[in-house]
């Protein structure tokens, strides 16, 4: 795969090996990173990030990202007080960007969106969430943690928990398991299921799908939890109805297996009771904290700085 100027819209444009590089690249930033937390890899080189929908880590860690790798970075937490207020589109606020950096983050509510950027601008154009579509640098991030923490993916119990229906970092997920040798228990309310073409897909390659609405987690090696993702809900009794759906405190722990793990992509609001954090099992604030040396290999990727 060449990566210079490549975009990142899709992990469905991965293949496992192009999966496998990154991750092993950021084991070799993360061991950089070990010695010194910033390099000059990136000096002089300018990251547009563009979040027209609210972010914390993704946003966060980018940014921090860019400037260990001693570069800049230019943008907008929200489109009030930029041109967009003004009626400007995202393309035009785009071309801006392209203009003023060398590689633009994108996040926009619209499915498809960043996508449409990226075939209009030159400079590379990562996809940090477009509506409840894909977030392929959370995936990587996700994919990078398990395998830090069992040494590999492959004949990983996997179970992906929550609102499967609308999250986006489920569906990127589900999407880069079919390529891995993995057992996968979809646990949601009837109402947030997999979508089928993402079912069936995961099903043609082979893997073993379980789907439920039961709440055992006995058999998992990796529980992943999820938001019910309220801002996505046509209608907001619906929300109402699902939001409580499952909750993990310390009373689901002894059904877990001793080595288990439990992600998140974040922000929680109640699916995590607080009371689970301090406990062997939780990860989810570790796999936030792997975003850096993930994102950070990606950059030196698509900018074509080698760094190993
Ligand atoms: C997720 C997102 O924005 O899709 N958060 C993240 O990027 N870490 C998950 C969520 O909002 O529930």
């Amino acid at each position: 795969m060449k990566w210079e100027k490549k975009d990142i819209i899709s992990i469905k444009e991965f293949s496992r090996s192009e999966i496998e590089f990154v991750l092993q690249k950021s084991a070799i930033m993360e061991k950089i990173m070990h010695k010194s937390a910033t390099s000059s890899l990136l000096s002089g080189r300018i990251m547009a990030s563009l979040f027209f929908e609210p972010s914390t880590r993704t946003r966060l860690s980018f940014n921090s990202a860019m400037y260990r790798l001693g570069g800049n970075v230019i943008g907008f937490a929200q489109s009030t007080g930029t041109s967009v207020e003004k009626g400007e589109t995202i393309l035009d606020t785009a071309k801006m960007a392209e203009g003023y950096s060398d590689l633009i983050v994108i996040r926009n509510p619209l499915e498809g969106s960043v996508r449409f950027v990226s075939e209009h601008v030159k400079v590379p154009v990562i996809n940090a969430g477009d509506g409840a579509n894909q977030h392929p640098t959370q995936t990587l991030l996700d994919l990078y943690t398990m395998q830090k923490e069992f040494g590999g993916i492959d004949g990983l119990r996997i179970c992906l928990l929550g609102d499967l229906k609308y999250g986006r970092a489920i569906h990127s997920l589900a999407e880069a398991l079919k390529q891995f040798n993995v057992e996968l228990k979809l646990i949601s309310p009837p109402e947030l299921r997999m979508p089928s073409r993402i079912t069936q897909d995961l099903v043609e390659l082979g893997v073993d799908v379980n789907e439920t609405s039961k709440l055992d987690l006995s058999d998992c090696d990796v529980i992943y939890a999820t938001r019910i993702q309220k801002e996505r809900f046509p209608d907001p009794q619906e929300y109402e109805s699902v939001k409580d759906a499952f909750i993990l405190n310390k009373e689901i722990l002894p059904q877990l297996k001793e080595n288990a793990i439990i992600l998140h992509p974040l922000p929680r609001i109640n699916e995590i009771q607080p009371e689970i954090d301090e406990t062997k099992y939780a990860r989810y604030f570790e796999q936030a904290r792997n975003g850096i040396p993930v994102r950070m290999a990606l950059l030196c990727l698509l900018l074509n700085k080698k760094f190993w």
